[in-house]
């Protein structure tokens, strides 16, 4: 399986609105067939990113509920129909609670929608891997949005979390983030064991997003 490179839009204002758009096309542009390109865009513009372009695309978040009488919700049946293909849960700007994220996966398994949760510790990993998510991406959440590569930060870390969670889930696909912004953060992350990264501000906020995408997948 490739490593998964998933830039997750969050809603940074070079991201949102009809920037996202914009922004998705370039990033479909990028060609790297060693790699799954993924992009998770905000709520507002997912639709819009799935429909209109062949990225891979996830949700930011999505609610354990089912269609029907549920104002405000994102249900996974919903986002399976208009064309996403999974979901981040438990990201560390959205947390949930245990027993609904557990409800959470449930849903979007019935409806075949991918999971990446995120843990912010090992010790959060080793509770999610047993919900057998399809990915778990660890991301210390002191390091997010920074410079700083939670490669670099916490490399024992990661390591001990790959170990962790492939004995409790073998197939998980493990992946790490936070602060990840050169080509050197992503080959540390598969040379220390992870499927793949997660990638928040660096690509947004690049000058040429294509182009700082293309450099990173080198
Ligand atoms: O979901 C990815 C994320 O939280 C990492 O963000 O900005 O540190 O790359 P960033």
């Amino acid at each position: 399986m490739k490593p998964l490179i998933l830039i997750n839009f969050k809603t940074y204002p070079e991201a949102i609105g009809k920037k996202a758009l914009l922004l998705a096309q370039e990033i479909a542009k990028v060609r790297k067939k060693n790699y799954l390109i993924a992009v998770a865009p905000s709520l507002l513009t997912v639709k819009e990113i799935a429909e209109k372009t062949n990225l891979i695309v996830f949700a930011q978040h999505c609610d354990p509920v089912i269609l029907g009488a549920h104002t405000g919700s994102i249900s996974p049946a919903e986002l399976k129909a208009i064309g996403v293909q999974g979901t981040i849960l438990n990201h560390s700007e959205w947390k949930i609670p245990f027993t609904i994220l557990k409800e959470t996966v449930r849903l979007c398994n019935k409806y075949k929608l991918k999971t990446i949760i995120c843990a912010s510790t090992i010790h959060e990993a080793k509770k999610i891997a047993r919900l057998h998510p399809e990915y778990l991406a660890y991301e210390p959440k002191e390091l997010i949005g920074g410079t700083i590569s939670v490669t670099e930060a916490k490399p024992d870390t990661i390591v001990k979390a790959v170990e962790a969670v492939k004995k409790i889930s073998p197939k998980s696909r493990v992946l790490c983030g936070a602060g990840v912004h050169t080509k050197e953060d992503i080959k540390h992350a598969l040379l220390l064991g992870t499927e793949g990264v997660l990638i928040g501000h660096a690509v947004p906020k690049a000058k040429d997003p294509r182009k700082f995408l293309e450099e990173l997948l080198m």
